[in-house]
């Protein structure tokens, strides 16, 4: 007998032969691409520590939301800037909220594109917390109530899907009941179960204009030391009526995504976020890296890790790689 008698080398010596024995592929069908939205038209403004990525008023949304379709992009998310800010976040409420207004022009324009909105206060409270702030506390219960105010006023201007970010316990049963009541039950809750207290959302909280004046995401968002929490989480959510649960960031969570994978049989996604996004961006202006071979490398470990649904700023420039 000659040895060695295994040779895993003789399926990697072709294309041809690594593409058959491949145990994941990306598919843009996978991705949902995250979008910014603010007052007034013809808005199309970089944001500065996120490349590629816009403050675009409605008009211009409609118009990347085609590019995103004819991509082969499952769907969006969008994010509100608002005109004013309260203590309340009152203007993430109204028909003519900013989100309201471009998920209803997207609709308008018949695009064959998932419509989700994130479901949180920060981008409108004016101390930049996700919840209310009654005593330097951020309060639970009080939050709710505006959370699923917000939810249902996404599903009248036409969202196939929310996604709270907030991270307030009992806002996923607190939407569902909400929109339940208003017969909205096939709009499907994409919750941000594990969502951790993270340093990677930095570039996020300069285009959201969300960072809190005072204080930190501590008492609501994840510790990051924690995994077990996370079941706990993704648990509590499946039990309130998540249809997808989430795990974000992705790349310092990859175990985390690994374990709500083989712990639950929901949909999983996992959020790419800004920072993450950033990195790969300043790394590719300067050179030092190959950004479309990091790009699908960075998608390829979020799938392998048990995410087949990723939420990344990359979606489009990934789809175009993977079509040649
Ligand atoms: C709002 C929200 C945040 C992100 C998504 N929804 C920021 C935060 O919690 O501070 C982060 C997205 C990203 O960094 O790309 N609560």
């Amino acid at each position: 007998m000659s040895f060695p008698l295994h040779r895993p080398r003789r399926l990697r010596r072709t294309e041809k032969l690594r593409n058959l024995v491949r145990e994941n592929r990306l598919h843009p069908a996978g991705f949902v691409y995250p979008m910014f939205v603010c007052p007034g038209t013809k808005v199309h403004e970089e944001i500065s520590s996120m490349p590629g990525i816009y403050h675009q008023s409605v008009d211009q949304i409609v118009e990347e939301c085609r590019e995103v379709e004819s991509l082969g992009i499952s769907g969006v998310i969008l994010f509100g800037l608002p005109e004013t800010k309260d203590a309340r976040g009152t203007s993430s409420l109204g028909k003519d909220g900013v989100v309201q207004r471009a998920v209803e022009a997207i609709k308008k324009a018949k695009l064959d594109v998932l419509v989700i909105t994130d479901v949180c206060l920060c981008e409108y409270t004016d101390h930049g917390h996700c919840g209310v702030v009654e005593n330097g506390e951020i309060v639970n219960d009080a939050t709710l109530e505006i959370l699923s105010e917000q939810a249902l006023s996404h599903a009248r201007a036409g969202a196939d899907l929310v996604a709270p970010s907030d991270m307030m316990d009992g806002r996923v049963g607190a939407l569902r009941a909400k929109l339940d009541e208003n017969k909205f039950q096939n709009v499907a809750i994409m919750a941000y179960s594990a969502k951790y207290c993270s340093g990677f959302y930095g570039p996020f909280r300069e285009a959201a204009h969300s960072a809190p004046l005072v204080g930190d995401r501590r008492s609501y968002q994840m510790d990051p030391a924690n995994s077990n929490e996370s079941l706990r989480e993704v648990a509590m959510d499946i039990e309130e009526g998540a249809d997808i649960v989430m795990v974000k960031p992705a790349l310092a969570y990859l175990d985390v995504i690994r374990r709500v994978r083989d712990n639950c049989d929901l949909p999983v996604a996992a959020y790419n976020v800004s920072g993450e996004y950033s990195m790969v961006k300043a790394a590719a202006a300067k050179k030092w890296i190959d950004e479309k071979r990091i790009v699908l490398e960075i998608l390829t470990g979020i799938q392998r890790a048990g995410a087949g649904i990723v939420l990344t700023y990359h979606a489009k420039d990934a789809a175009r790689w993977l079509k040649n």
